[in-house]
């Protein structure tokens, strides 16, 4: 391996700078060199591509988004456009590839293996649902976020009496909701994997303040599904669904907040900045070491390099513990 190439894709997460500055430079410390890829698959199928150096990575560490900038390009599904990208890998002497993305990108990392390029990845989403690593880079700062904004909602909730629903991000699943919402000391947190009863919420509310509560939070995943009735639109985010059904069945006044993409910014946390040298590291001396096809990640505090296959192909269950210890100490 003399020379590798490193690209970001799909939605950016705090701490790809660490993980692109660590791989630049862990790969010019053994003397190879570096190519960084713009806008993913996208530059890569494009062949937007530069030399990197030590410089390049300069004053990035402490910076959120992907000095690399990241695309989505669905066109990269297609065996036809991904030849296209090994080929122009091969054109740019590029001979092995770390791909640093959440779950669609490392499908893209686990087609180009497939193809014959040697490819390592790098879980980066602040979704944090890549099957096999108990971690993905982003998703600390993503839940410290919106951790803060529940947090700052919980004073006025008090003030006021009121229910206000948080929407945040996760995608199709509920890993973010559920740590923020324990942490913020929600007492709702809904997340697609675990079905519920809306009336059963509202009534629960209804006892709380009953008992003294001076506030009910319901943190709401993204990807909880449901449309509740004729006067909303398909379109309102789930949040709002839920805040006008609370509303209309209770009675009570509530707020919606959409945290939205205030979750993917911000200077990356101390854990992002520290997994992301590491994981960037390691990917590339596992690419120097032949340890290919594979992605990087964490196993209960020890970094590991998993199968990329078999990465892609499984689905990242919910922590069972936290959910429970979640309902129980709801104290509605
Ligand atoms: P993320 O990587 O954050 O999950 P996406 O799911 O949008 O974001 O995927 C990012 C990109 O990865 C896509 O735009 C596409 O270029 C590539 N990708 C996604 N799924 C596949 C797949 N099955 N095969 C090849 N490339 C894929
Ligand atoms: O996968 C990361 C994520 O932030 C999801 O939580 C969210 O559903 C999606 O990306 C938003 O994507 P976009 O950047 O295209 O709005």
């Amino acid at each position: 391996m003399k020379r590798i190439g490193i690209l970001t894709s799909g939605g950016d997460a705090p701490g790809m700078n660490a993980a692109i500055r660590s791989a630049t430079r862990t790969a010019l410390y053994h003397g190879l060199s570096v190519v960084g890829i713009y806008r993913g698959y996208q530059g890569l199928v494009e062949g937007d591509m530069f030399e990197m150096s030590s410089r390049s990575v300069g004053d990035t560490i402490q910076r959120a988004g992907t000095m690399l900038r990241s695309a989505r390009c669905p066109e990269f599904e297609s065996y036809e456009v991904q030849k296209r990208a090994v080929e122009n890998l091969a054109a740019s002497g590029i001979d092995g590839l770390v791909v640093i993305g959440g779950d669609g990108s490392l499908r893209g990392a686990a087609a180009l293996s497939k193809l014959g390029v040697p490819t390592v990845g790098i879980p980066a989403t602040v979704d944090n649902d890549i099957a096999c690593t108990d971690y993905s880079l982003g998703f600390d700062t993503a839940v410290n976020t919106a951790v803060d904004a529940i947090t700052k909602i919980r004073d006025t909730a008090s003030s006021h009496g009121r229910n206000n629903v948080v929407e945040v991000m996760g995608r199709d699943t509920g890993h973010l909701a559920l740590a923020a919402g324990i942490a913020g000391g929600a007492e709702y947190i809904l997340i697609p994997e675990k079905p519920f009863d809306i009336q059963e919420i509202c009534e629960g509310i209804e006892r709380g303040y009953a008992s003294g509560k001076t506030h009910c939070i319901i943190v709401v995943a993204e990807g909880v599904g449901g449309y509740f009735g004729p006067d909303m639109s398909l379109y309102d985010s789930i949040g709002f669904q839920i805040g006008q059904q609370v509303r209309k069945r209770t009675g009570l006044q509530t707020r919606v907040t959409v945290l939205g993409h205030i979750q993917r910014g911000g200077t990356p946390t101390v854990k992002d900045r520290l997994l992301g040298t590491m994981f960037g590291s390691r990917a590339v001396e596992a690419l120097i070491h032949g340890d290919t096809s594979k992605i990087v990640g964490l196993s209960g505090n020890r970094l590991c390099l998993f199968d990329i296959e078999e990465v892609v192909s499984k689905r990242k269950p919910i922590d069972e513990e936290m959910y429970r210890v979640a309902t129980l100490l709801s104290g509605m």
